[in-house]
């Protein structure tokens, strides 16, 4: 029985995934690194590390020149994210939580930012969530289980009864990992693993999910 509902952040309850572009995409002029919109697909749901190695593309780079990209990026991403407000929620967002809350369900969010909690708070949804788990809190990032299991366990719930909500491949994975529901949002190519996928947030049907 499903008893909570797990939402990634960045490209599910609102498109960040485009503000990290923008951020990694000033970085990637600056250095004179090729880096397109398309390249950017592969950072969805990515850590910041992880997401450097991957516009760094083989090339090689100090450990201390690495840190002060990803510092220079996050600073950016920073820049941006100030500007957020309850306007960006994507569209069918703030319903579906809603609804789900007045059904009853325990709701989450489990982002592999360490930028999610000011994004949620500028967002106007911190009160709707049981639980907010980001970059913080675990050590593993997507598309090991381990924030999902987490984010379970801080709801006190199994992993089973728990849905995931995921924009990103390794996001699903990782949900698939964790033994949860899997829901994904966007192209077949990127989520087609997930038990159910919508284009965008606002076609998600529950009872299709609940059934
Ligand atoms: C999320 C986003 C990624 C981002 C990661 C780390 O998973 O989808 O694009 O790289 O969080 O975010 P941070 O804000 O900690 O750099
Ligand atoms: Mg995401």
């Amino acid at each position: 029985e499903i008893k909570g509902f797990i939402f990634d952040l960045d490209g599910v309850i609102t498109d960040t995934a485009e503000l990290h572009y923008r951020s990694w995409k000033k970085l990637a002029d600056e250095e004179g690194i090729p880096f397109t919109r398309e390249d950017n697909e592969q950072l969805r749901g990515v850590s910041r590390r992880k997401s450097l190695e991957l516009l760094l593309n083989g090339r090689e780079v100090p450990e201390e020149k690495k840190l002060e990209m990803m510092d220079r990026k996050n600073n950016y991403y920073k820049e941006f994210i100030k500007q957020i407000t309850e306007e960006d929620l994507l569209p069918g967002a703030k319903e579906l939580l809603d609804e789900l809350k007045s059904r009853g369900y325990k709701l989450a969010v489990a982002s592999a930012s360490k930028n999610a909690k000011p994004v949620i708070k500028n967002l106007g949804v911190e009160h709707v969530f049981d639980q907010i788990s980001d970059g913080y809190s675990v050590e593993k990032t997507k598309p090991a289980p381990d924030l999902f299991l987490y984010t379970a366990k801080q709801l006190g719930l199994k992993p089973e009864e728990c849905v995931v909500i995921e924009d990103a491949e390794a996001g699903i994975e990782a949900a698939l990992a964790a033994g949860m529901t899997a829901v994904g949002i966007g192209p077949e190519e990127r989520v087609g693993k997930a038990h159910f996928r919508y284009d965008k947030v606002a076609d998600i049907n529950l009872d299709d999910i609940l059934a």
